[in-house]
Protein backbone atom coordinates (compact mmCIF):
# COMPACT_ATOMS: atom_id res chain seq x y z
CA UNK A 1 0.00 0.00 0.00
CA UNK A 2 1.25 3.61 -0.68
CA UNK A 3 1.09 5.94 1.92
CA UNK A 4 1.92 9.53 2.56
CA UNK A 5 1.70 9.98 6.85
CA UNK A 6 0.45 13.88 6.87
CA UNK A 7 1.89 15.00 10.84
CA UNK A 8 2.85 16.97 13.43
CA UNK A 9 4.78 15.07 14.81
CA UNK A 10 4.54 14.57 17.95
CA UNK A 11 5.51 11.65 20.21
CA UNK A 12 2.57 9.88 19.16
CA UNK A 13 3.32 10.90 15.17
CA UNK A 14 6.86 9.22 16.11
CA UNK A 15 5.17 5.98 17.28
CA UNK A 16 3.23 6.13 13.74
CA UNK A 17 5.61 6.66 11.24
CA UNK A 18 8.33 4.14 13.37
CA UNK A 19 5.32 1.60 12.95
CA UNK A 20 4.88 2.52 8.89
CA UNK A 21 8.32 1.54 8.71
CA UNK A 22 7.73 -1.78 10.59
CA UNK A 23 5.05 -2.92 8.17
CA UNK A 24 6.26 -4.21 5.49
CA UNK A 25 2.90 -3.97 3.76
CA UNK A 26 3.37 -0.03 3.67
CA UNK A 27 5.26 1.85 1.27
CA UNK A 28 5.35 5.12 2.87
CA UNK A 29 6.32 7.51 -0.07
CA UNK A 30 6.77 10.99 1.88
CA UNK A 31 5.62 12.76 5.00
CA UNK A 32 4.13 16.10 5.00
CA UNK A 33 4.43 18.18 7.59
CA UNK A 34 1.69 20.43 9.56
CA UNK A 35 2.03 22.77 12.34
CA UNK A 36 -0.22 21.32 15.69
CA UNK A 37 1.78 19.87 18.40
CA UNK A 38 4.72 21.94 17.08
CA UNK A 39 5.47 24.94 14.64
CA UNK A 40 5.61 23.78 11.47
CA UNK A 41 9.10 24.25 11.05
CA UNK A 42 9.69 21.76 13.90
CA UNK A 43 7.28 19.26 12.42
CA UNK A 44 9.35 19.11 9.23
CA UNK A 45 12.66 19.06 11.46
CA UNK A 46 11.11 15.96 13.74
CA UNK A 47 10.13 14.19 10.36
CA UNK A 48 13.60 14.57 8.94
CA UNK A 49 15.17 13.60 11.66
CA UNK A 50 12.52 10.29 12.56
CA UNK A 51 13.30 9.49 9.44
CA UNK A 52 16.84 9.39 9.73
CA UNK A 53 16.53 7.73 13.33
CA UNK A 54 14.46 4.75 11.59
CA UNK A 55 16.54 4.70 8.69
CA UNK A 56 15.29 5.00 5.52
CA UNK A 57 14.68 8.48 3.04
CA UNK A 58 11.73 9.79 1.89
CA UNK A 59 10.89 13.38 1.25
CA UNK A 60 9.22 15.90 3.90
CA UNK A 61 7.46 18.15 2.18
CA UNK A 62 6.56 21.07 4.85
CA UNK A 63 3.45 22.73 4.61
CA UNK A 64 0.54 24.87 6.15
CA UNK A 65 2.04 27.17 9.27
CA UNK A 66 -1.65 28.41 10.33
CA UNK A 67 -4.96 27.28 10.57
CA UNK A 68 -7.39 28.89 8.05
CA UNK A 69 -7.83 32.74 9.03
CA UNK A 70 -5.22 33.23 12.30
CA UNK A 71 -2.60 34.66 12.13
CA UNK A 72 -0.51 33.03 15.31
CA UNK A 73 -0.62 29.59 16.69
CA UNK A 74 0.21 27.99 20.11
CA UNK A 75 1.42 24.53 19.25
CA UNK A 76 0.86 22.09 22.65
CA UNK A 77 3.78 21.69 24.04
CA UNK A 78 2.30 20.43 27.14
CA UNK A 79 1.85 17.56 25.45
CA UNK A 80 4.66 16.32 23.03
CA UNK A 81 7.32 18.90 24.63
CA UNK A 82 9.20 22.24 23.77
CA UNK A 83 10.60 20.29 20.60
CA UNK A 84 7.48 18.02 20.18
CA UNK A 85 9.66 15.31 21.04
CA UNK A 86 8.95 15.14 24.87
CA UNK A 87 11.84 16.07 26.94
CA UNK A 88 14.53 16.34 24.22
CA UNK A 89 15.98 19.79 24.56
CA UNK A 90 17.51 20.07 20.90
CA UNK A 91 16.61 17.97 17.77
CA UNK A 92 19.19 17.27 15.09
CA UNK A 93 18.50 18.84 11.83
CA UNK A 94 18.73 16.80 9.28
CA UNK A 95 18.58 16.96 5.39
CA UNK A 96 15.86 19.26 4.11
CA UNK A 97 12.55 19.79 2.94
CA UNK A 98 11.43 19.03 -0.59
CA UNK A 99 10.93 22.13 -2.66
CA UNK A 100 7.11 21.28 -3.08
CA UNK A 101 4.77 22.72 -0.47
CA UNK A 102 2.56 20.09 1.56
CA UNK A 103 -0.24 20.63 -0.55
CA UNK A 104 1.52 20.32 -4.03
CA UNK A 105 3.32 17.16 -3.22
CA UNK A 106 0.13 15.72 -1.95
CA UNK A 107 -1.33 16.72 -5.25
CA UNK A 108 1.31 15.42 -7.39
CA UNK A 109 1.59 12.38 -5.77
CA UNK A 110 -2.07 11.29 -5.88
CA UNK A 111 -1.99 12.43 -9.92
CA UNK A 112 0.99 10.21 -9.96
CA UNK A 113 -0.16 7.20 -8.23
CA UNK A 114 -4.27 7.73 -9.14
CA UNK A 115 -5.98 5.50 -7.50
CA UNK A 116 -3.38 3.72 -5.53
CA UNK A 117 -2.27 6.03 -2.44
CA UNK A 118 -3.68 6.31 1.43
CA UNK A 119 -3.51 9.46 2.66
CA UNK A 120 -3.06 9.42 6.93
CA UNK A 121 -3.87 12.82 7.79
CA UNK A 122 -3.03 12.52 11.88
CA UNK A 123 -2.44 16.21 12.29
CA UNK A 124 -4.56 19.07 11.71
CA UNK A 125 -6.61 18.95 8.61
CA UNK A 126 -5.04 22.19 7.03
CA UNK A 127 -2.47 20.58 4.34
CA UNK A 128 -5.50 18.29 3.34
CA UNK A 129 -8.16 20.91 2.84
CA UNK A 130 -4.95 23.43 1.03
CA UNK A 131 -4.69 20.51 -0.97
CA UNK A 132 -8.54 19.51 -2.39
CA UNK A 133 -8.48 23.08 -2.67
CA UNK A 134 -5.24 23.51 -5.26
CA UNK A 135 -6.79 20.44 -7.27
CA UNK A 136 -10.45 19.57 -6.77
CA UNK A 137 -9.22 16.19 -8.62
CA UNK A 138 -7.18 15.34 -4.99
CA UNK A 139 -10.21 14.26 -3.67
CA UNK A 140 -10.77 11.47 -6.33
CA UNK A 141 -7.44 10.56 -7.42
CA UNK A 142 -5.98 9.17 -3.50
CA UNK A 143 -7.68 5.88 -2.85
CA UNK A 144 -8.58 6.80 1.00
CA UNK A 145 -7.95 9.12 3.41
CA UNK A 146 -7.56 7.96 6.93
CA UNK A 147 -8.01 10.45 9.48
CA UNK A 148 -7.21 10.81 12.87
CA UNK A 149 -9.61 13.14 14.46
CA UNK A 150 -12.34 13.77 16.09
CA UNK A 151 -14.46 12.64 18.46
CA UNK A 152 -18.12 10.69 17.46
CA UNK A 153 -19.49 9.81 20.62
CA UNK A 154 -16.59 10.14 23.00
CA UNK A 155 -15.82 13.69 24.96
CA UNK A 156 -13.47 15.77 23.33
CA UNK A 157 -9.42 15.84 24.53
CA UNK A 158 -8.84 19.31 24.39
CA UNK A 159 -12.14 20.71 25.48
CA UNK A 160 -14.63 18.66 26.56
CA UNK A 161 -16.51 18.93 22.68
CA UNK A 162 -13.17 18.47 20.43
CA UNK A 163 -10.46 16.56 20.08
CA UNK A 164 -6.95 18.41 19.04
CA UNK A 165 -6.49 17.82 15.76
CA UNK A 166 -10.08 18.78 14.27
CA UNK A 167 -10.39 21.72 16.82
CA UNK A 168 -6.79 23.35 15.61
CA UNK A 169 -8.31 24.16 12.78
CA UNK A 170 -11.89 23.50 12.81
CA UNK A 171 -12.69 25.21 9.56
CA UNK A 172 -10.01 23.05 7.40
CA UNK A 173 -11.62 20.23 8.83
CA UNK A 174 -15.10 21.26 7.95
CA UNK A 175 -13.40 21.67 4.33
CA UNK A 176 -12.63 17.87 4.50
CA UNK A 177 -15.92 16.69 5.60
CA UNK A 178 -17.63 18.36 3.15
CA UNK A 179 -15.79 16.80 0.37
CA UNK A 180 -16.93 14.05 -1.67
CA UNK A 181 -14.23 11.23 -1.03
CA UNK A 182 -13.36 8.42 0.83
CA UNK A 183 -12.81 8.77 4.47
CA UNK A 184 -12.31 6.92 7.59
CA UNK A 185 -12.20 8.98 10.39
CA UNK A 186 -10.69 7.56 13.42
CA UNK A 187 -11.11 9.43 16.48
CA UNK A 188 -11.08 9.08 20.04
CA UNK A 189 -14.15 6.41 20.23
CA UNK A 190 -11.29 3.94 18.82
CA UNK A 191 -7.71 5.35 19.71
CA UNK A 192 -8.89 5.57 23.77
CA UNK A 193 -9.08 1.79 23.25
CA UNK A 194 -5.57 1.35 22.62
CA UNK A 195 -3.72 2.08 25.85
CA UNK A 196 0.24 1.67 26.09
CA UNK A 197 1.40 1.29 29.36
CA UNK A 198 4.99 2.46 31.11
CA UNK A 199 5.23 -1.36 31.07
CA UNK A 200 4.73 -1.82 27.34
CA UNK A 201 7.38 0.80 26.43
CA UNK A 202 9.86 -0.81 29.00
CA UNK A 203 9.55 -3.65 27.38
CA UNK A 204 10.28 -2.48 23.78
CA UNK A 205 12.86 -0.65 25.05
CA UNK A 206 14.19 -4.08 26.39
CA UNK A 207 13.72 -6.06 23.50
CA UNK A 208 14.91 -3.23 20.62
CA UNK A 209 17.12 -0.70 22.16
CA UNK A 210 17.72 1.14 19.61
CA UNK A 211 14.24 2.13 18.61
CA UNK A 212 12.35 0.56 21.20
CA UNK A 213 14.33 2.64 23.39
CA UNK A 214 13.95 5.70 21.79
CA UNK A 215 10.40 5.37 22.29
CA UNK A 216 10.09 4.94 25.61
CA UNK A 217 12.41 8.00 26.35
CA UNK A 218 9.63 10.18 24.35
CA UNK A 219 7.09 8.30 25.97
CA UNK A 220 7.35 9.68 29.63
CA UNK A 221 6.58 13.09 28.88
CA UNK A 222 2.99 11.77 26.99
CA UNK A 223 2.74 9.61 30.12
CA UNK A 224 2.98 12.17 32.40
CA UNK A 225 0.89 14.55 30.45
CA UNK A 226 -2.05 11.59 30.35
CA UNK A 227 -1.72 11.28 34.15
CA UNK A 228 -1.90 15.10 34.66
CA UNK A 229 -5.77 14.33 32.94
CA UNK A 230 -6.09 11.87 34.88
CA UNK A 231 -5.60 8.42 32.43
CA UNK A 232 -3.53 6.79 34.88
CA UNK A 233 -2.79 3.31 33.00
CA UNK A 234 -0.93 4.59 30.12
CA UNK A 235 -1.35 6.58 27.09
CA UNK A 236 -3.28 6.13 23.33
CA UNK A 237 -1.15 5.41 20.08
CA UNK A 238 -4.01 7.79 18.77
CA UNK A 239 -1.86 7.95 15.22
CA UNK A 240 -0.40 4.94 14.69
CA UNK A 241 -4.04 3.48 15.70
CA UNK A 242 -5.01 5.61 12.17
CA UNK A 243 -2.07 3.69 10.17
CA UNK A 244 -3.51 0.06 11.24
CA UNK A 245 -6.87 1.52 9.98
CA UNK A 246 -5.31 1.95 6.94
CA UNK A 247 -4.01 -1.87 6.44
CA UNK A 248 -6.69 -3.69 9.08
CA UNK A 249 -9.75 -2.02 8.86
CA UNK A 250 -11.22 -5.43 9.57
CA UNK A 251 -10.12 -4.43 13.63
CA UNK A 252 -12.50 -1.79 13.88
CA UNK A 253 -15.93 -0.96 13.55
CA UNK A 254 -17.59 1.52 11.48
CA UNK A 255 -20.79 3.76 11.31
CA UNK A 256 -21.40 5.49 8.22
CA UNK A 257 -22.36 8.85 8.84
CA UNK A 258 -21.65 12.28 7.32
CA UNK A 259 -20.54 15.23 9.43
CA UNK A 260 -20.02 18.53 9.74
CA UNK A 261 -17.38 20.28 11.82
CA UNK A 262 -18.72 23.13 15.03
CA UNK A 263 -17.09 26.74 13.47
CA UNK A 264 -17.67 28.81 16.67
CA UNK A 265 -18.50 29.24 20.54
CA UNK A 266 -18.22 26.86 23.39
CA UNK A 267 -18.44 23.82 21.18
CA UNK A 268 -15.87 24.61 18.13
CA UNK A 269 -14.39 21.51 16.70
CA UNK A 270 -16.93 19.13 17.36
CA UNK A 271 -17.72 16.38 15.06
CA UNK A 272 -21.40 16.17 14.64
CA UNK A 273 -23.58 14.18 12.49
CA UNK A 274 -24.74 16.05 9.37
CA UNK A 275 -27.47 13.95 7.18
CA UNK A 276 -26.89 16.47 4.09
CA UNK A 277 -23.16 15.49 3.71
CA UNK A 278 -21.62 13.06 2.14
CA UNK A 279 -20.89 9.76 4.61
CA UNK A 280 -17.59 8.85 5.84
CA UNK A 281 -16.52 5.64 7.75
CA UNK A 282 -16.71 6.55 11.62
CA UNK A 283 -14.74 4.25 13.24
CA UNK A 284 -16.72 3.85 17.00
CA UNK A 285 -14.46 0.82 17.74
CA UNK A 286 -11.21 -0.71 17.71
CA UNK A 287 -9.91 -4.31 19.05
CA UNK A 288 -7.68 -1.90 21.76
CA UNK A 289 -5.45 -5.09 23.01
CA UNK A 290 -4.60 -6.79 19.42
CA UNK A 291 -3.54 -2.69 18.13
CA UNK A 292 -1.26 -2.54 21.08
CA UNK A 293 -0.03 -6.15 21.01
CA UNK A 294 0.92 -5.11 16.93
CA UNK A 295 2.16 -2.03 17.93
CA UNK A 296 4.65 -3.42 20.28
CA UNK A 297 5.53 -6.47 17.92
CA UNK A 298 6.62 -4.50 15.16
CA UNK A 299 8.94 -2.21 17.14
CA UNK A 300 10.54 -4.57 18.59
CA UNK A 301 11.07 -5.83 14.74
CA UNK A 302 12.94 -2.39 14.32
CA UNK A 303 15.41 -3.22 17.33
C1 LIG B 1 -4.04 13.98 18.24
O1 LIG B 1 -3.57 15.27 18.66
C2 LIG B 1 -2.18 15.28 18.73
O2 LIG B 1 -1.74 15.78 19.95
C3 LIG B 1 -1.71 13.86 18.57
O3 LIG B 1 -0.48 13.78 17.88
C4 LIG B 1 -2.82 13.21 17.79
O4 LIG B 1 -2.63 13.36 16.40
C5 LIG B 1 -4.80 13.34 19.39
O5 LIG B 1 -5.91 14.09 19.73
CA1 LIG C 1 -0.42 13.99 15.48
Amino acid sequence: MKLIIDTDPGIDDAMAIALAHAMPEIELIGLTACFGNTFVSQSSRNARYLCDLLGFSVPVAEGASLPYGETDYTPSANVHGPEGMGSMETVPQIGTNTDLSAAEFLVAMAALHKGELTVCAVAPLTNIADAIKLDPAFATNIKELVIMGGAYKHNGNITPYAEANIFHDAKAADVVFATKMPIKMIGLDATMLTLLTPHDFHEMAQKAPKIGDFIEQISKFYLEFYRSVGVMTGCPMHDATAVLACTHPEKFTFEDVGLRVILEGEEIGQTVADTSRPKVQVAISVEGQWAVDYFKDHIVSLG
